[in-house]
């Protein structure tokens, strides 16, 4: 005799029904959707570039370009100083001297490249690599930190800002391979030294301006035909030094730079410090619900 299954556990087949269509489905249109991944990702690539490869040039531009770590932080205040008044007006020196790989956002904000005297003179800093670099008639500033040094100071960078908890030596691992940020030190240096497209390049190292900061600031000022007063040869030369630059540290801080990008406005944290300015807020239903609901905890 034929032993009966227990059909009463399965479920009714239109259910069954239902689930197969999902599963076919799924599998039928995985291909798809993985596709569809594949080409918005490839078109977000092709955007990133086409932006930096279409930029237009002005004769007038400055590109600070740098491997990361490389002292572009310390570049970005002395042309800003050089090329301004030089106040200390901004949240963040990007606000005045931007990342260019972000400058669209960083161009929107007011007060860019807001010169003074010396009129509008646009100042990028940069980590492009050469090959992507848009090249026109314009002045490029390439600063190069000893590769060593580099190294370690990214190491703390990776660790303080980035979440990295690994050693040193692992870290050494990624750099030589180039699996950091901004790819390989040894391909960023030796592509920008080769400077096939002969672009005008002012190379320096973080060394000399270490050893010699007035003497580079003087050839920056050649190099970019700025004229430079004695009180503002002054002005940069003790700015841009390091004492000066760490007691405004907030100023030059990667950790402000991506706040301010966020949106963040600073000196606003002891707003008024005053009582009953809720009043020019609330209105009317907001106060009666706000006492209705204090009435019922019996707080007012
Ligand atoms: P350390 O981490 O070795 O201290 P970047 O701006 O390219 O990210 O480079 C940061 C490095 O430049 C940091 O190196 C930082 O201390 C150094 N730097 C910034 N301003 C400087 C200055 N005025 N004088 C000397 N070094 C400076």
């Amino acid at each position: 005799m034929k032993k009966k299954t227990n059909i009463g556990c399965r479920p009714p087949l239109g259910r069954r029904v239902w689930l197969g269509v999902v599963l076919v489905g799924y599998w039928v249109l995985r291909p798809f959707v993985w596709l569809a991944g594949v080409v918005t990702g490839f078109f977000g690539v092709v955007e990133f570039y086409r932006k930096a490869l279409g930029f237009r040039v002005r004769r007038s531009d400055i590109f600070i370009a740098t491997y990361p770590r490389s002292g572009t932080t310390w570049m970005q205040m002395i042309m800003y100083q050089l090329t301004t008044g030089g106040e200390m007006d901004f949240m963040h020196i990007s606000e005045r001297v931007p990342f260019f790989e972000r400058f669209r956002e960083a161009a929107l904000l007011p007060g860019t490249f807001r010169g003074k005297g010396r009129g509008k003179r646009r100042v990028f800093k940069t980590h492009l690599s050469y090959r992507m670099i848009p090249k026109g008639p314009c002045k490029y500033i390439y600063v190069v930190r000893d590769g060593r040094d580099a190294a370690v100071s990214y190491y703390f960078h990776y660790r303080n800002l980035i979440g990295f908890t690994g050693t040193f030596a692992e870290f050494f691992e990624l750099y030589m391979k180039g699996d950091v940020q901004c790819g390989s030190w040894f391909k960023h240096v030796s592509e920008w030294k080769r400077n096939p497209s002969g672009l005008d390049v002012l190379y320096l190292t973080y060394d000399e301006l270490k050893k010699d900061l007035p003497g580079v600031v003087r050839r920056i000022g050649e190099f970019c035909r700025l004229e430079l007063s004695e009180e503002d040869f002054e002005r940069v030369v003790e700015r841009s030094g390091f004492e000066y630059m760490k007691r405004h540290e907030d100023k030059f801080e990667h950790i402000t730079e991506r706040l301010m990008e966020q949106g963040a406005r600073f000196g606003e944290f002891l707003r008024q410090g005053k009582s009953g300015g809720w009043n020019t807020y609330f209105t009317k239903e907001q106060e009666s619900r706000f006492d209705e609901e204090a009435r019922k905890y019996t707080v007012k």
